[in-house]
């Protein structure tokens, strides 16, 4: 058997062959932490089944225990088993869009350790649309918890060399696999009280949602609803770059001639600038693609990091598709937001 394996401060490296997959489940199943790479960012997975194990997953994050975690499953049989009673409604979700960047809150069934809903009566579940990820899930038979598989604080990993960058020498074990497709967070969808209410805009579109569910979806804790935050993950303060980030909205011409001249201004101070823009910016970080930003927005965050920028201007994007994600982490990093 060959497994072409690497160690790194007591960190495997596994490839993704299926021989690691096992490799990597057996950790798993002796109650350790292994990353697995996912469509939208890598998890940090535990056996959902074993409270010891999925409260290793807090410390190794610096994670608050108040924070709950997605369950990660790979057919709808699983389903059944985490979630109790799940509605038409969340079935017909699951048919839909699993697997895929979509994660329902749904009342919790007891199997489902008490740890990783921070004691909430619900759970969120989602089936990730990964080849690496399902096997893993199948080869450990059980459902697995993982949030995403950074330092609490630090932007979600979209390659296998952030999570090293972060938890190396914490965790078990890292899949390598490619850098993840979609690069932001599943969408979080509330199904558990009287009305659906997207969490955590992500991946999966705001629109597709509404489409299928018939019905207008508000977003928890936006302008665009009046319902109040109920994740409890919103009430954290998320990532923000090192160098404060001011983000710049308005008309699209207006918001880019005033980057421009902010950039020029801070460059003839001396400054650093880091700049995020809708034309001539560098291929795969504008803002015009939104798609394409999504997918390097993280890595982007952990270059202006590391290159010590000094202040990091973006225009905004828009607020539709997968736009809508992007925004909403945006926002949630700006220092200030600068109305054009
Ligand atoms: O794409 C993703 O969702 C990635 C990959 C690894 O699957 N996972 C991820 O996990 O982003 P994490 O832990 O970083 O974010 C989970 C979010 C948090 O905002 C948390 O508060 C919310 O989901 N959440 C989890 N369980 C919940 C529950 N029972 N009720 C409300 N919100 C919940
Ligand atoms: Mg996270």
């Amino acid at each position: 058997m060959t497994i072409s394996v690497k160690k790194v401060k007591g960190t495997l490296l596994l490839d993704g062959n299926q021989q690691a997959i096992e490799k990597a489940a057996a950790l798993l199943k002796a109650g350790g932490l292994v990353a697995f790479p996912t469509e939208t960012v890598y998890g940090l997975g535990a056996i959902a089944t074993n409270p010891a194990a999925v409260k290793k997953i807090f410390m190794a994050k610096g994670r608050p225990a108040d924070n709950p975690l997605i369950v990660h499953i790979s057919d709808l049989d699983q389903l059944n088993q985490v979630a109790d009673e799940p509605s038409p409604e969340a079935l017909m979700l699951a048919r839909r869009f699993w697997p895929g960047p979509l994660s329902l809150v749904l009342k919790r069934s007891p199997v489902v350790v008490p740890e990783i809903s921070a004691g909430l009566p619900t759970v969120a579940v989602r089936m990730p649309d990964h080849p690496l990820a399902l096997s893993l899930i199948r080869a450990a038979g059980a459902p697995i918890a993982a949030p995403s598989a950074n330092l609490a604080g630090r932007p979600s990993p979209t390659s296998y060399r952030h999570v090293l960058d972060d938890l190396r020498g914490r965790i078990d074990a890292v899949i390598i696999g490619q850098d993840c497709r979609i690069g932001v967070e599943s969408t979080v969808l509330d199904l558990s009280g009287e009305q659906p209410v997207i969490l955590r805009p992500g991946g999966l579109s705001r629109e597709e949602l509404e489409e299928a569910l018939h019905c207008h979806i508000p977003v928890a804790g936006s302008k665009f609803s009046a319902t109040k935050p109920s994740s409890p993950g919103m009430k954290y303060r998320h990532y923000a770059p090192r160098a404060p980030l001011i983000l710049i909205t308005g008309s699209p011409e207006r918001r880019f001639s005033l980057l421009n001249s902010l950039a020029a201004f801070y460059r003839r101070q001396g400054l650093q600038v880091g700049v995020l823009k809708s034309a001539a910016g560098r291929g795969w970080a504008r803002t015009d693609q939104p798609g394409r930003l999504a997918a390097n927005l993280y890595r982007l965050m952990r270059i202006f990091d590391a290159g010590g920028a000094d202040l990091i201007l973006i225009e905004e994007t828009v607020y539709t598709g997968i736009g809508l994600a992007v925004m909403n982490r945006l926002r949630k990093a700006a220092k200030r937001v600068l109305r054009t």
